[in-house]
């Protein structure tokens, strides 16, 4: 059964490249990516055999099992020295995860075409090791499925193009806040955006909320920085709505 938020991914994966799904779980997406009639090799790996037997399991039972490789192994160690895998998806991990993930495989993630992200948090820190690392920022998407909305990022090789001066300027926000926000997003002004943005402004003010109560001066400490962070994130939110 193929969701909302692999949906969304699939479309961002081209139909004409070998593919690997890095923490495949239950390959859901190498069937759905057969389904679909992709070119090229598919790949799912888990760095759990639990795992990887039930994805064994609903490869046989879709009749996919013949059009796709499962691996045993951590990350894209798995296609280390593979010339026909051109694009990695890694979904469903927490962003700190995925760079920790690309960190230890990072000749191997540069020589790939592209790389499908789909942090579940952390999405933020992920921008910025990204933009760090000078990837190119191709595409950025988000998806809603059952109420939450899932932050899709796409990057590649090439010159790196994380600019957003201008915008920065014209919303008197920090450079640093909008690389992390997503300047795809942002620039094509992302029809979910808004929502994600209100949401994280009402979880940042019941996180302050519930520091009233308290009297210490890591408290008070921790109440400045999100009264900070949080009239920076107005300032988003009130761009995005004019
Ligand atoms: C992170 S999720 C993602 C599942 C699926 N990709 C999705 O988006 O729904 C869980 C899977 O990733 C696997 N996993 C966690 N760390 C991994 C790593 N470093 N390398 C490969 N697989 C990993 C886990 O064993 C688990 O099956």
């Amino acid at each position: 059964m193929k969701t909302s938020r692999l949906g969304a991914i699939l479309d961002l994966v081209p139909g004409d490249c070998g593919v690997v799904d890095i923490g495949t779980d239950h390959a859901l997406l190498p069937i759905a990516l057969v389904r679909r009639g992709q070119q090229g090799v598919i790949i799912g790996s888990d760095c759990r055999s639990g795992p990887l037997e039930a994805a064994r399991s609903n490869l046989i039972e879709s009749g996919c099992i013949d059009r796709v490789e499962l691996h045993l192994g951590f990350g894209l160690e798995v296609v280390e020295g593979r010339s026909d895998v051109e694009a990695a998806v890694l979904a469903g991990f927490g962003g700190k995860n995925i760079v920790e993930i690309l960190e230890r495989s990072l000749p191997q993630a540069r020589s790939l075409r592209l790389l499908i992200l789909q942090p579940m948090r952390d999405g933020h820190h992920l921008r910025c090791w990204l933009a760090d690392q000078e990837f190119c920022l191709i595409d950025e998407e988000l998806v809603e499925e059952d109420g939450r909305i899932y932050e899709i990022i796409v990057v590649g090789q090439g010159s790196s193009n994380w600019d957003v001066d201008d915008l920065a300027e014209a919303m008197g926000a920090p450079r640093s806040l909008l690389v992390g926000l997503g300047p795809c997003l942002v620039k094509k002004r992302h029809p979910l955006l808004l929502s994600l943005l209100n949401g994280r402004k009402e979880e940042m003010m019941d996180v302050t909320e519930n520091l009233q109560a308290k009297e210490s001066e890591r408290s008070r400490r921790r109440r400045q920085e999100l009264s900070i962070q949080l009239g920076r994130l107005e300032k988003v939110i009130q761009w995005l709505s004019g």
